[in-house]
């Protein structure tokens, strides 16, 4: 559970209404560990690694064929959870076959709920523990993903697990798994016994226990405590921690079962199921010389075994946590050096062309800066296309050099979360002057209506991305606004009445004045209808209302 980097991206703020049920499943690592626990659903989240098209695109950056997206295909979920990322996956791949399965009553009938709502009818949720599953009834996959679940089963689960990718994943199909790493976690292991021996004390408000702890924990790393001291990392985790959404710590910390694992064991353990290691999701991982700094670069360049290789780069890295990519090879093919499958696949800049910079900045290794001659040719030719690299590369004034060096700015651009890999070609925006917009897809006025005037960021599914599109509390409020027609005098009193405050951008403090909060409404509204709305329309999550 990568609540390490704060990449949880609840799809919306909306308080889930939790079905109280309490679970009783020996199998489920939560009660194993605490029975007090077991009425504590995992929170929602929306995982934009785990699309089809992203998966692909980290095959294509590595060389390796994936299935065809413009044909069905069939995709599973393992450990779903309450279903945000399946079902929202499901509304942009009509073409696809979802199915998500989850041992948690209450996280499946949340999952139900959300695609019912949506009308989402290509997905099917599965209550039931992974290890006593009837897969026979299931169809073979091209897809099986699993987000936090392989590190906190026990070994029976993970043997399970590994039959199920043996047995239902199809010759060519892509895997995304992703665990808790060494040696990342080797001195922060003991933060969970720090947690597990104060289980008996959380009392009758589980969640308030949980902050009294992480109280605890901040109250001892403030005061210098030795264990912090010396391990530095650990404080950030703390960090991390004192926001964090309790009931994921409670999912993390207080589950029976806690394996965090080594990539080489991890490897080997899927050796067996038939597959092969094709590379990590995040797209800078696949681009050696930026993932890490020069000398580890050279030294990481060196090394053939890509067993090898990885292990080292997490010790370079003292890695966390790691989301990777298998694949079971088609019998007969193999992987295509060289930039083929990248070449072939459609891209499109996710952000509006002046608001893309030329200098991008990445964790672990230096910034760079592009040429601007050459990001100024590729904001002139994808600024508001879907191109594929060849495509835009189609230039005959450029050279074999330059068209290498222009496809690293892209592939840079999309590590720096600039560009990113489509599904389908752009939607042309209407020619007409649009005097209100709506939002084509069922689900997506769901999630907006379940926002509620917010301040929290908000998630909708773009059919061109072929994943989710993000935009802060400020720009779904606008949107809202737009999409209900609301006046802007209207969406100030509304969010004064939610307790949202406004911050002014000069002074960076709340707006207490109403004229002046609806002037910065009106002046977010004009950069919203200039930037956002236009990149909306192209990636076809709204539309002009009939
Ligand atoms: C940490 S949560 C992750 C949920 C979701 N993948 C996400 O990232 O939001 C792990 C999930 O695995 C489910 N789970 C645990 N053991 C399972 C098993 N044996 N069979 C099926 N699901 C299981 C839990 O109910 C829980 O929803």
């Amino acid at each position: 559970m990568d609540q390490l980097c704060l990449a949880l991206t609840p799809v919306c703020g909306e308080t889930r209404r939790t079905v109280i049920n309490a679970r009783s499943d020996p199998g489920d690592p939560v009660v194993a560990a605490a029975p007090s626990l077991s009425n504590i659903d995992y929170p929602g989240g929306f995982y934009r690694e785990l699309s089809p098209v992203h998966l692909n695109f980290v095959c294509a950056l590595n060389g390796h064929a994936a299935p065809n997206l413009g044909e069905a295909f069939t995709y599973c979920e393992l450990g779903c959870g309450v279903g945000d990322t399946t079902t929202l996956l499901a509304a942009a791949y009509p073409q696809g076959r979802f199915v998500g399965i989850d041992l948690n009553a209450s996280h499946i009938a949340q999952a139900r709920q959300l695609a019912a709502a949506g009308q989402v009818s290509n997905v099917e949720y599965i209550a039931g523990d992974i290890a006593r599953l009837d897969t026979d009834s299931l169809p073979d996959f091209d897809y099986v993903t699993l987000h936090g679940l392989y590190a906190w089963v026990p070994p029976a689960v993970q043997e399970a697990i590994r039959h199920f990718l043996r047995d239902k994943l199809r010759p060519g199909g892509v895997v995304y798994l992703s665990y808790n790493a060494m040696p990342g976690w080797g001195s922060a292991s003991p933060l969970r016994r720090f947690f597990l021996d104060r289980k008996d004390q959380l009392g009758d408000d589980v969640l308030a226990g949980v902050r009294r702890i992480v109280g605890e924990l901040v109250w001892l790393r403030d005061q210098g405590a030795g264990f912090f001291r010396d391990n530095p990392v650990t404080a950030d985790i703390v960090r991390t921690l004192e926001s964090a959404d309790p009931r994921y710590i409670v999912h993390e910390y207080f589950s029976h079962d806690w394996h965090p694992a080594y990539f080489a064991d991890v490897d080997e353990q899927l050796r067996t199921c038939g597959l092969s290691f094709v590379g990590q999701t995040g797209v800078i991982d696949s681009l050696l010389a930026h993932s890490v700094n020069p000398p580890f670069a050279e030294r990481l360049r060196d090394i053939d075994d890509r067993v090898a290789r990885e292990s080292l780069r997490d010790f370079i890295q003292n890695r966390f946590f790691r989301r990777d990519v298998y694949i079971k090879p088609l019998p007969g093919t193999l992987p295509i050096p060289g930039e083929e499958r990248f070449d072939q696949t459609l891209l499109g800049l996710i952000a509006d062309p002046v608001q893309i910079p030329s200098t991008i900045h990445f964790p672990d290794a230096p910034s760079v800066t592009l040429d601007e001659h050459r990001l100024a040719y590729v904001k002139h030719r994808l600024g508001y296309r879907v191109k594929t690299f060849a495509e835009l590369s189609d230039d005959p004034t450029l050279s074999p050099a330059d068209r290498a060096t222009l496809r690293d700015d892209l592939k840079l651009m999309a590590a720096g979360g600039f560009c990113a890999p489509c599904l389908s070609r752009e939607i042309e925006p209407s020619r007409e002057p649009v005097e209100r917009i709506a939002l084509p897809s069922p689900l997506n006025r769901v999630l907006l209506e379940r926002h509620g005037w917010s301040e929290n960021q908000l998630l909708l599914v773009s059919p061109v991305l072929g994943n989710c599109v993000a935009l802060n509390g400020i720009e779904a409020v606008l949107l809202a606004s737009l999409q209900q027609d609301r006046a802007l005098p209207w969406v100030w009193d509304r969010l004064q009445k939610n307790g949202i405050a406004i911050n002014s951008e000069s002074a960076g403090t709340p707006i207490e004045d109403r004229d002046a909060g609806i002037q910065a409404l009106d002046d977010a509204m004009a950069r919203f209808l200039r930037y956002k709305l236009p990149k909306l329309a192209f990636l076809g999550v709204v539309g002009a209302a009939s």
